[in-house]
């Protein structure tokens, strides 16, 4: 499979305030810390974790919507030696935001209101030169946009406010759309929905994703839509990524023990659940991210601590093919 974009050692560290006049004196809360990633072209990668272990600050940082600290994020969907967009400035970006894309949670909020949604879907493609304005292939553009996004002609008069929160995500959808793009960033984009809408976007991203040949870096604390749409995934906590591998596999076999105790947090109707697993993340007791633990950041909560997890961090290794964990002591295959 072709690479779209990898990563290496990436870092994104927020300075936090108040804390002296010295700069040597100022701490950081490391939200992503030196994290390592390939992501292939025409995969759904889904990336998983508790609030605040720092999921939505990845997602930006790859797509340089936030400066990143340290290391570099290299897209290959222009040229095939790669691109590092770590390097870029403001406006040597601009060019490639066209290819890279980012639908959020809340289509209240990220619709402009004075715009119609004919002008929000036309925006895109005529800031990157798709189309001028006026121009009668720009109306078709938006036509086949809009159909294929599950809207209809007379809705492009209308204003956002004027549509449900369903209806919404899925203009949201089509104006990411109507730049072409090759990789898509969907931040909790159906977390705000109700159940039955969900699964409609679930399904219209998953439709549309083989008919444009997209990629997907699928965003969610939610494992089970992330299980529906995902090929791979990926899980993070406390900024670190302890494990990823191919979603049946990871749901099977889970590697490492804060993915075992995630899964065992997904609500089920099997009366032997792990109930012991699913009392580690329930204790309440996650690490201040910018204090985190020495050794394994997971040690703290971890049922299968010992003095080398206090004391060494685990690299992010592979334990079987494909399959990779951050732990000393990984899980039985
Ligand atoms: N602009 C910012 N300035 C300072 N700290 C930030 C900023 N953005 C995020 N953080 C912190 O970085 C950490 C990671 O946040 P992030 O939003 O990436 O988490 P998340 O995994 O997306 O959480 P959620 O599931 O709640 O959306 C959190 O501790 C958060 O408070
Ligand atoms: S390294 Fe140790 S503390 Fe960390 S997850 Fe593995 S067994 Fe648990
Ligand atoms: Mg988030």
């Amino acid at each position: 499979m072709k690479k779209l974009l990898s990563v290496r050692h990436l870092k994104k560290y927020f300075p936090l305030s108040g804390n002296g006049i010295f700069r040597s004196n100022v701490r950081f809360l490391r939200a992503n810390d030196d994290i390592s990633l390939d992501i292939y072209a025409g995969e759904t990668f889904g990336l998983v974790g508790e609030s605040g272990c720092g999921k939505s600050t990845f997602g930006r940082v790859i797509l340089q919507l936030l400066p990143q600290t340290a290391g570099s994020t290299v897209y290959y969907g222009r040229d095939e030696n790669g691109i590092d967009l770590s390097k870029l400035s403001p406006a040597e970006m601009r060019p490639l935001r066209q290819d890279l894309q980012i639908i959020f949670q809340d289509p209240y909020s990220s619709l402009n209101p004075r715009m119609t949604v004919g002008q929000i879907l036309e925006e895109g493609p005529l800031t990157h030169g798709m189309y001028r304005r006026g121009d009668p292939a720009l109306r078709e553009h938006i036509l086949r946009v809009t159909e294929e996004c599950g809207l209809q002609e007379f809705m492009l008069s209308r204003y956002p406010h004027q549509f449900s929160g369903g209806q919404r995500q899925r203009i949201s959808i089509a104006r990411s759309l109507a730049v072409r793009p090759k990789f898509i960033v969907c931040d909790e984009c159906v977390s705000a929905l109700d159940v039955s809408i969900q699964s409609q976007i679930l399904n219209l991203l998953q439709d549309l994703k083989e008919r444009e040949r997209l990629t997907y870096l699928f965003i969610s604390h939610n494992l089970s839509v992330v299980r529906y749409l995902s090929d791979r995934i990926g899980v993070m906590y406390l900024g670190k990524m302890v494990e990823v591998a191919p979603t049946d596999l990871l749901f099977a076999h889970p590697a490492h023990p804060y993915t075992a105790a995630l899964l065992s947090a997904v609500p089920t109707t099997e009366p032997e659940s792990d109930t012991s697993r699913k009392e580690i993340l329930s204790g309440g007791n996650l690490p201040d991210p910018a204090d985190p633990p020495d050794g394994c950041p997971f040690h703290p909560r971890c049922p299968q601590a010992c003095d080398r997890c206090r004391r060494e961090k685990p690299l992010l290794l592979e334990t079987a093919s494909g399959h990779f964990a951050a732990c000393h002591f990984p899980l039985p295959q």
